[in-house]
């Protein structure tokens, strides 16, 4: 889908941890129906900025507009009812609850009628998520838990879709499956997504613009195309093949 309208605009912000400075002015827009990743090393503060879209923590300086409302000093339940939906790093599903429960939870009670028609289109998506409906989110494989961690975030029919680092540790067949079904959802519904990524790799090759962050601050920008072929950016990110 053809990139719209400005939906998030990050300016100049600034994330402490006590008096640890976790990000050091970040400046990041993602425009309605585009996909965006954010590519760096262990340690740059991808998650933190993840974090700090949605609230908790947050930023010290500088300010955050999603759809034309301040959200900077906003709670994150606050947040969340804007429809911005986070998968964050390490899944964080609810473990003793089965995978229907888990998607019920990521509803909300203002999907509520939706519910059906939504809980279909992610089995779909994910017929392996159907098959395993009444097992406990916390016996499920990592692939599937990541499955789960992002058909919760769908339910929330977000405008925005943020996303920490959904292939982390899992094979690439299913990292394929899930990138593949990001793309789709893209096309077809105009989701918007924010990405962070190790595989740097598939995530420019699915993305449509992309940032790469050093140590707080965003170093390089540009197309996914333009930063694949970029030959800091594959020295930095981008040796050791292909995944
Ligand atoms: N709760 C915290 N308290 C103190 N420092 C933190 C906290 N969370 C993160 N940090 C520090 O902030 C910096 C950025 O961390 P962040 O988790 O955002 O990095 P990242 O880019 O997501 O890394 P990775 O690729 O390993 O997930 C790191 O130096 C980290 O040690
Ligand atoms: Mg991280």
């Amino acid at each position: 889908m053809a990139a719209g309208e400005q939906l998030l605009k990050v300016q100049s912000v600034e994330t402490y941890y006590g008096n640890i400075r976790a990000l050091a002015g970040i400046d990041v827009e993602v425009k309605k129906g585009e996909i965006v990743s954010l590519i760096g090393a262990n340690g740059a503060g991808k998650s933190t900025l993840m974090m700090t879209i949605c609230g908790s923590p947050q930023a010290r300086t500088g300010s955050i507009i999603f759809d034309g409302q301040d959200i900077t000093k906003l709670p994150t339940h606050e947040i969340a009812r804007l429809r911005i939906a986070q998968s964050p790093e390490g899944r964080r599903i609810f473990p003793r609850m089965t995978v229907l429960e888990n998607l019920q939870m990521g509803a909300g009670l203002d999907n509520l009628k939706y519910f059906n028609e939504d809980v279909e289109k992610i089995f779909t998506m994910f017929p392996r998520l159907k098959e395993r409906q009444s097992q406990r989110g916390g016996t499920l494989s990592g692939g599937e838990q990541q499955m789960l961690s992002i058909g919760r975030a769908l339910m929330a029919r977000p405008k925005l879709l943020l996303l920490d680092e959904p292939s982390l540790g899992l094979a690439p067949l299913i990292v394929k499956g899930i990138f593949e079904a990001i793309k789709v959802l893209n096309e077809k519904e105009g989701l918007t997504v924010f990405l962070v990524e190790q595989n740097a790799f598939a995530a420019l090759k699915l993305s449509h613009r992309a940032y790469v962050l050093v140590n707080g601050k965003v170093t390089m920008s540009g197309s996914g195309k333009e930063l694949l072929a970029n030959p800091e950016v594959r020295a930095a990110y981008l040796e050791g093949g292909r995944h």
